[in-house]
């Protein structure tokens, strides 16, 4: 996701500089080149040897270098990094950056850098509150620097409210999509993820084994790359992705329901959902009792959304899924044109690693022209952006 971007972490001195190696673990996780670059009192906290450690670069801890500074050190960071980081940021670090001074190794760099600044404050409550440190923030707002809240709680000082570092997960999301290509800017992309479940009585339902990681996946991409999302989702116990518009459904005609009436306002939509296609005759009012002998149950058709969608005069660009357990290519090609779909991603739902409830997905993706591509194993978030890549294409040739 992060691969071949390079990223500098500053880290300055608070107590939830030992958050920072956290961050840090996720953004190398996720492939990036990260070069670390702490302040004095940043070394109080957390020692060099950590961040050097866990990024395998060498940290830089003074402005004043003899080895490093044969080359400029700072200026030569600070051209090559794609972000800025600072995490966590305090008011002290924040003023200064504010007032134009530079006169350590971390404020050096980000006023020589050109890369995107994305700062997180930790700070007590009445500092993040104090006039002097919102009159700052607002300033390096208006200029362009970016910054992740901090969240209420309790403060390492002992006092309560707005002030503690966002989680290592928030700043990490907030990295990614400042970072992401944003070809998907002014489009409204509908998404649906997971299940339906199509009850039998109050207790009892028919569903399936979709956990939504493969709806939620495209939605999350989708929004970093500056679409509007739509994720009208099945019943799934995932946290929606910030950003997006949840829609919940529980059974296919609501699901049906809930796309249908927005898809006057989609310029895409992504049918990921696993949707029953039959549902009970009835259901009914008590729990059915256990009876002697068999029980049949009687199903019905459920409407399919996606044919639905593919029949309309004005259609989105539309995209849909194919679950399969064998001759994937040849029934995928038969949903593509009965549909009418500008694309299909075809997946082999009998393989342990691929397609539901697992975190990886191997893919065939079928386009209307009568191309294709094969997609080896990978995350559903690297899937995710395979498929919106085909999607910004599809949308810039149509
Ligand atoms: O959720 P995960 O655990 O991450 O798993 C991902 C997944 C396996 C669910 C996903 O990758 C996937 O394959 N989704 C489509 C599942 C499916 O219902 O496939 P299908 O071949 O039965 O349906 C074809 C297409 O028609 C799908 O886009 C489906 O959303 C749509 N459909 C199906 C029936 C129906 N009544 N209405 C529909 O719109």
């Amino acid at each position: 996701m992060l691969r071949a971007k390079r990223i500098i972490l500053g880290v300055s001195g608070g107590i939830a500089a030992y958050k920072a190696v956290e961050l840090l673990r996720l953004l190398t996780k996720a492939g990036a080149d990260v070069h670390v670059i702490m302040t004095r009192a940043a070394q109080e906290f957390v020692t060099p040897l950590t961040f050097q450690t866990l990024s395998s670069n060498p940290v830089h801890t003074e402005l004043f270098n003899l080895i490093a500074e044969r080359e400029i050190g700072h200026i030569s960071l600070a051209e090559r990094a794609d972000l800025f980081l600072i995490a966590p940021a305090t008011a002290n670090v924040i003023g200064k950056i504010a007032g134009g001074i530079a006169d350590d190794m971390l404020t050096t760099t980000v006023m020589a850098t050109k890369a995107p600044v994305l700062i997180a404050p930790a700070m007590n409550v009445n500092m993040y509150t104090n006039q002097i440190y919102r009159d700052n923030e607002h300033k390096l707002r208006r200029l362009g620097y970016l910054f992740v809240p901090p969240e209420k709680g309790a403060l390492a000082c002992g006092w309560e409210g707005e002030g503690k570092l966002a989680a290592p997960e928030a700043i990490f999301e907030a990295a990614v999509t400042v970072l992401a290509c944003k070809n998907l800017v002014g489009q409204t992309i509908l998404v649906t993820a997971g299940p339906t479940r199509e009850e039998i009585d109050p207790v009892r339902f028919i569903s399936n084994h979709s956990s939504g990681k493969m709806g939620y996946a495209l939605a999350q991409a989708a929004a970093r790359r500056g679409a509007r999302v739509i994720l009208v989702s099945g019943p799934v116990s995932l946290a929606a992705p910030g950003a997006v518009e949840l829609v919940r459904v529980e059974g296919a005609r609501e699901m049906r329901e809930a796309v249908m009436a927005r898809v006057k306002e989609c310029s895409v939509i992504i049918k990921a959902a696993a949707v029953a296609d039959y549902r009970p005759v009835e259901r009914n009012q008590v729990k059915l009792k256990k009876q002697a002998g068999e029980m049949t149950l009687q199903l019905v058709r459920n409407p399919d959304i996606l044919a639905e969608l593919g029949a309309l005069k004005e259609k989105p660009f539309l995209v849909g899924f194919a679950a399969e357990t064998g001759n994937l290519r040849e029934f995928a090609a038969k949903k593509l044109q009965e549909k009418n779909l500008d694309m299909i991603v075809a997946n082999d739902v009998s393989q342990a690693d691929a397609g539901f409830n697992v975190e990886t997905n191997r893919a065939l993706l079928l386009f209307k022209d009568g191309r294709d591509a094969e997609c080896e194993l990978m995350t559903k978030g690297e899937l995710a952006d395979v498929i919106l890549d085909q999607i910004a294409a599809g949308l810039a040739g149509k």
